[in-house]
Parts: C-alpha cells; structure tokens; sequence
C-alpha cells in the first residue's frame, strides 16, 4: 500500500483574491451532484459513450488508465456517483471529485486541485452530441481525467499543479502554465513499451481525436521539453497540430514538480511564441510504430 501524502492545509495555501461563488453553489463553487435526480435516458449515454471508448481505447490508452477504469469501477453501468467514486478514489491517493456548475475560476480550479480535489461538471451531453462538446460534460471529466487521478506519480503531479496554479497567477504567468496543462493532462501522449499510447483526458474522451492522435501522419509527437511546451500555442477548435510526448508520469513529475518556474517564466517573456504546428531543429520527433 503506498503512503500519501496529507493534502496541504487550505491556510498553506496562498490567497490570491476571493471569486465569489454564483447563486446557489457552495462559497468554494461546489454543488450537490444530486446524483438521483440523473433520468434513465442519462445514464444510458453514459453507457453509450463509456462502451464505445472503452473499445477505441483498449490499445491505445495508457496502462494506468485502464488500471484506474478498473479499479474505480468507472465502467460500470449509470453515470458514477461522485460521492462513492471519491470513497474508492481517496482510498487510493487521497483525491476527491465533486461536482460543479461548469467551468470555474482558475483560482478556485487550482485551490481544489491543491487540495487534491478535481471538479467536475455534473450535467451530461445530449444523445446528439456523442462525438463533440465544446465545455466539458461529466463523460469528459469522469471518464477522461479520473482513472489517471489513481496512479500515485500522476495524483502528485495534479496537486502540485494546483499549486503551481496559485503561484502563476501570483505571478502573471498563467499563460505559460495553462500551455503545460494543455500538452499534458489534457492532450498528453506517453511511450510506454516503445509504443506511444494517450494519457490526456481531451484524447482519452474523444472517440476521433484518440484515433488521431495515434494514427494520422500529420501531427508532430516531439519528445516531451518544460521550456518547448510553455512556448507553444495551442488550438481549441480542431484536433491539435502538435503533441508531446512524456517517458513515465514519474519523469513528467520530476521535470516540473521539482523544478522552480519562477526564472523559467521570466524567459519566457523574451522568448517568442511558437504556433502550434512548429517544429524546432532541436526537436526529437517520435515516430508512430507500424501497427498503430
Ligand atoms: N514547480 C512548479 C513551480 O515552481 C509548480 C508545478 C508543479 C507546476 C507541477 C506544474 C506541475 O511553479
Ligand atoms: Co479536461
């Protein structure tokens, strides 16, 4: 059993100014999941889109994904309970999920995640919008982000992004961790055996950009760079140009949980951006295996 270690007490945490909470949710933006009150037509697009990427998946995810779906039991049927999911979930590295109204603050995003508590959004994509949603659903963040909040390297390195978070806004250098987000926990690809598999959650909740990512001559994969990655502009419309592509959660966890950003954003401020379709002669392409 491996030891976790105890979320940071919130008066650790700095205060970077108070977002007050809409009408109806908690002070901290949290509401009630009220999971009971899901209809049946609901929890059947849950299945739907849980049995449809599950297959897509199968040799394309992550190991850690498929151990934490698993162990979770996140593809069991209905739509999970946050409640009972967070009881399995903590038992495993301390990470909780609650639910909230939609896309919340960046200072109240990171202030959950220090505390190694993911927010999700509780309500779920109509049975006509399977295969594309502009703001995330419950399948994006329960499906997508949750399995790998049960691999312990991973669960450390989201808590201390959260933290990370705080301190670049502190420092106006949101942007530049905003891009490490992006290329990792949402469209990050890792090498595993030699073969490149999907680890982020846009990927991992996506039934064309997961085939994509792995399949379609056109991407880069560039080896995984701290300094290239915050440089580096990403799309929000259409299936991303570039992706990077890290060794183990543990070596993602070193190059950044263990290393100061402060100077780094400070050279990032001179440094010019790159679109994201670029490619540096410095880069280290990776090339697809011939059975993907
Ligand atoms: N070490 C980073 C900093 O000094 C914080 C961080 C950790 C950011 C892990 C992202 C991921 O700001
Ligand atoms: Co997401």
């Amino acid at each position: 059993m491996m030891v976790t270690p105890p979320a940071p007490d919130s008066a650790l945490i700095p205060a970077v100014g108070a977002t007050p909470a809409p009408a109806g949710s908690n002070a901290d933006w949290t509401i009630p999941q009220d999971w009971e009150s899901y209809s049946q037509e609901e929890h059947a697009t849950w299945d739907r889109l849980v049995a449809r990427q599950k297959e897509v998946l199968k040799d394309r995810a992550a190991s850690a994904f498929h151990r934490g779906l698993e162990s979770l039991r996140l593809s069991h049927a209905g739509i999970p309970n946050f409640e009972r999911l967070s009881e399995r979930l903590s038992a495993l590295t301390g990470w909780r999920v609650v639910a909230v109204p939609g896309l919340v603050p960046d200072e109240i995003f990171f202030r959950h995640m220090a505390q190694r508590c993911f927010v999700a959004g509780r309500f779920i994509r109509r049975p006509d919008q399977l295969d594309y949603l502009q703001e995330p659903d419950v399948f994006h963040d329960v499906f997508g982000h949750v399995p790998l909040l049960s691999d312990p390297e991973f669960a450390d390195y989201m808590q201390a992004y959260g933290m990370g978070g705080l301190k670049a806004l502190g420092l106006g250098a949101l942007k530049y961790l905003a891009r490490l987000y992006w290329y990792t926990v949402e469209f990050g690809l890792i090498r595993e055996d030699g073969a490149l598999k999907i680890y982020g959650a846009g990927l991992l909740s996506s039934f064309g950009e997961s085939q994509f990512a792995l399949r379609d001559p056109s991407p880069n994969r560039i080896a995984f760079c701290l300094e290239r990655v915050m440089r580096t502009n990403y799309r929000i419309d259409d299936y991303q140009k570039s992706y990077f592509v890290i060794e183990s959660f543990e070596d993602l966890r070193r190059r950044t949980a263990d290393c100061d950003f402060a100077p780094l954003y400070q050279r990032l401020a001179d440094m010019a951006t790159l679109e994201p379709q670029t490619v540096l002669p410095s880069d280290r392409l990776l090339p697809l295996s011939r059975e993907q």
